[in-house]
């Protein structure tokens, strides 16, 4: 085979890999092996040694790694990490035990007792209960901001600022951030600082085929691969992408505070997930446009958001960052979308939904190849208990799969039909 990836496209290189990784037999697999060594031999003390010593430092993806121990680096793991940063266009990435391992891991290499994080006001519901019943214990103290205004990001910056954090599009309302005007913010903030501060976002809604934050400025990007990475909702994990200065910090924190991705969930992340992700996101983008159009259209529905609709009030901002791997526009594969609760009742909606329909489930969840449907305000973001951005919200989140359009539009309708309040 090929010795270079370079010259090939995203949409190839996914499946493929980075050429001649000496992390992986070439001479004799065709798919990439599942190991399952927890721990790996070592011919000499001293090469067990310099392995330890060189633990977490930046290495090219054309130098081979030492093996010690699965914990600390892992031939699978270590394939689906140059996969996603090369998605990314990251110098690295980390893989972890779920998304929410992610998210702490990112922030939590970054951080100390006395620093500040501003965040969004809008989260999902884990991230917000990271924020508000642990970081106070920590000594870490999070503002919230609306990032969907840049200029109040930037007037929120103190000197004990260390991180920016948000979701772009934001769990679950789709609201998106200017990843560029942030980045711009933080630039400017950053100018003659000791500690500088970085910029952090959850890019698990748009995947790295539909939006590269590191392209637009944003420092550190992060998944829950239980999502659209994994794809088939058979795997939990998480991953975060950075630059080769903040690497070092990303592996000695994931080494001692342990949240690893097993390579059995890499591996199948790695050999179906990944190859798979444009061909799955291109079909549920194009459901996703019918369904959004449907409900938009429909007497029974109050407001319907999604990125790809020509009335979501961030199109513009949607068409210049959502973009895929061949320069297409990429709105994703969810909706968020408001019943008109003086005709029907959201509720009562879903519950026909979860019981009559044959391919829209009710589960939390998303990025899926089964449409999933809930109500964030008492699911996915029950940590706001109704309160701030989940106030009176009774918002419905879909999150479409690979189904035909015509059938997921066929379960909606039924259910709307059959809870509509007869007048
Ligand atoms: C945007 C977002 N980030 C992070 C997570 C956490 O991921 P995990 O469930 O893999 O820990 C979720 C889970 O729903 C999510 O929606």
């Amino acid at each position: 085979m090929a010795n270079n990836a370079a010259g090939y496209k995203k949409t190839t290189r996914i499946v493929h890999g980075a050429a001649k990784t000496p992390r992986w037999d070439y001479a004799h697999h065709v798919v990439p092996p599942l190991t399952a060594s927890t721990t790996f031999r070592l011919e000499s003390v001293k090469r067990a040694a310099r392995g330890f010593n060189e633990f977490g430092a930046f290495r090219k993806e054309s130098e081979a790694p030492i093996y010690i121990y699965d914990r600390l680096e892992e031939p699978t793991r270590g394939l689906l990490e140059s996969q996603i940063a090369s998605m990314e266009g990251a110098d690295a990435c980390l893989t972890f035990a779920s998304g929410m391992a992610a998210v702490s891991a990112a922030l939590g290499c970054l951080l100390q007792s006395g620093d500040e994080v501003v965040a969004h006001t809008l989260l999902y519901g884990c991230t917000h209960s990271l924020f508000t019943n642990w970081y106070p214990k920590l000594g870490i103290k999070v503002r919230r901001v609306d990032f969907t205004d840049a200029k109040a990001v930037a007037k929120a910056v103190n000197s004990r600022t260390r991180a920016l954090y948000f979701e772009s599009p934001v769990n679950p309302t789709l609201d998106l951030v200017d990843l560029r005007a942030v980045s711009d913010a933080a630039a400017k903030a950053n100018k003659g600082r000791k500690r500088r501060i970085f910029t952090v976002i959850d890019n698990t809604f748009a995947t790295p085929f539909g939006q590269r934050p590191i392209e637009h400025g944003i420092d550190v990007t992060l998944h829950s691969l239980t999502k659209n990475i994994g794809g088939f909702g058979t795997e939990v994990g998480g991953a975060v992408c950075c630059s080769k200065e903040v690497f070092p910090l990303l592996a000695s924190y994931r080494k001692d505070f342990g949240g690893i991705l097993s390579p059995k969930a890499a591996w199948a992340i790695l050999v179906y997930g990944v190859p798979t992700i444009p061909l799955r996101i291109k079909r549920q983008q194009y459901s996703a446009l019918h369904v959004a159009r449907y409900l938009q259209n429909h007497p029974l529905v109050a407001t319907v958001r999604y990125p790809g609709l020509d009335s979501f009030p961030q199109h513009g901002l949607a068409l210049r960052q959502m973009r895929d791997f061949d320069g297409g526009f990429a709105p994703g594969n969810m909706i968020y979308f408001k019943l008109d609760e003086r005709k029907i009742d959201a509720v009562k909606f879903v519950d026909h939904v979860a019981q009559n329909a044959y391919c829209v489930t009710l589960a939390v969840s998303l990025g899926h190849t089964k449409t999933l449907i809930e109500l964030p305000s008492g699911m996915t973001h029950s940590a706001y208990a109704g309160h701030g951005p989940m106030k009176e919200n009774r918002g419905i989140r879909l999150s479409i799969g690979l189904e035909s359009p015509v059938d997921i539009i066929k379960d909606l309708e039924a259910s709307l039909r059959a809870v509509a309040r007869r007048r």
